[in-house]
């Protein structure tokens, strides 16, 4: 972890507590499709995972969106689904549908997976430390760089269903039928997944963000067993973020659990030992905001339909979050990654709202 310098960024020094106004601001998916740019460079890499495995493209596509909007955090381009990739699933991007893997319907198919400590799993993701390594030394000195991984529970359940499945029926069918194995198989993410992230600070990452993005499809007191949510999502991540800190003392991690509700996300900091909320779009912000201490860093909740809308209704929904946070440690985000068909014009909008 970069000391000293790194400790002055601001997105940094609001992940430490403090209040900043403006807030810092980045955007989910903010290297993305909705940029020409990337869509130029894309084209040139080929498949989407030669672009996340080529560290002369994935530098570039981080880079764009922080060139034209001068956002405080890059994020590190990649997928989630790299690591079930390396463990030897086969995935791949179908255009236009997302991402599909030979599904892991059992036992046998776990068996075939590679082990948390075979070298060739952090052999294949060499490229994405060399990208960090990389982007670290390129980027602006103010500028935070966020390494990622998925959650234990969402990338098993794109591990177990082959692909994004509507509630998730196959995982959650496997957690109940087959409690053992699911339970192993979150044992193995979470140890890939806590040495993957130390790597990635290794290489140069300031912070990092791990990505429930499906802890909506996790029922609060019913499922295979009472209070689904901590068993399956907020305990896995809990030993991912005490793994990493033994390794790097002082880590500091922001988890987002999309779809888990006022209640889920008021729990996401003292269950899982994160040091900020990632809140997304369906959440009353100010409501959560009442809920936790005021020394809960929040970060996000900002509706990404509204920038497509752009116009009054976006200026609003800026002043909300602004209000909704005001004094209190807050990182300007979207609730969910931004879309395709949204305008370049609405985040520029947005941005002057956000730092007048
Ligand atoms: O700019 C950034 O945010 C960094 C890069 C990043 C990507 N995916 C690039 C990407 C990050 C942080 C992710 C995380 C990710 N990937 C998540 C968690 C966040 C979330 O959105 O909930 C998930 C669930 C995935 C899995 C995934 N990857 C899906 C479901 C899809 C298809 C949906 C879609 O938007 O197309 C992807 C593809 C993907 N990952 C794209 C990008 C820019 C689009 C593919 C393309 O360019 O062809």
């Amino acid at each position: 972890m970069v000391q000293g310098q790194g400790t002055e960024r601001r997105l940094m020094r609001v992940l430490a507590g403090e209040p900043l106004s403006p807030p810092p601001a980045w955007m989910m998916r903010q290297a993305g499709r909705y940029l020409p740019e990337y869509r130029a460079t894309r084209a040139e890499a080929g498949s989407f995972l030669d672009l996340c495995y080529s560290p002369d493209f994935a530098v570039e596509v981080t880079l764009q969106p922080i060139r034209r909007f001068g956002f405080d955090a890059a994020i590190l381009f990649s997928d989630i689904l790299v690591v079930p990739h390396a463990l030897g699933q086969d995935v791949r991007f179908v255009e236009g549908e997302g991402p599909r893997l030979d599904p892991l319907a059992g036992r046998p198919e776990f068996e075939r997976l590679r082990h948390a400590d075979d070298p060739a799993v952090f052999t294949h993701l060499a490229p994405v430390f060399e990208t960090v390594r990389r982007l670290r030394a390129e980027l602006p000195p103010e500028t935070t760089l966020l390494g990622f991984c998925g959650a234990p529970w969402t990338v098993a359940s794109y591990m177990i269903g082959g692909r994004g499945t509507p509630d998730l029926a196959p995982a959650r069918a496997l957690a109940a039928s087959d409690t053992a194995l699911v339970d192993e198989l979150i044992d193995r993410l979470v140890a890939v997944q806590t040495e993957y992230l130390v790597r990635q600070f290794q290489a140069g990452a300031d912070a990092v963000q791990i990505f429930e993005s499906h802890a909506g499809s996790l029922p609060e007191a019913t499922g295979p067993e009472a209070d689904a949510l901590a068993r399956w999502s907020f305990r896995p991540i809990a030993r991912m973020i005490e793994g990493i800190r033994a390794r790097v003392p002082g880590a500091r991690i922001i988890v987002f659990a999309r779809g888990s509700g006022l209640e889920g996300h008021a729990r996401v900091v003292p269950e899982t030992g994160a040091d900020a909320v990632g809140v997304d779009w369906a959440v009353d912000l100010a409501a959560l905001r009442a809920r936790l201490p005021a020394s809960t860093v929040t970060q996000g909740n900002l509706d990404p339909e509204l920038l497509i809308t752009g116009g009054p209704a976006l200026d609003a929904a800026v002043d909300a979050v602004k209000a909704a946070t005001r004094g209190l440690p807050h990182i300007f985000n979207l609730g969910h990654g931004i879309t395709p068909p949204t305008p370049v014009a609405h985040v520029e909008r947005m941005l002057a709202r956000l730092r007048a």
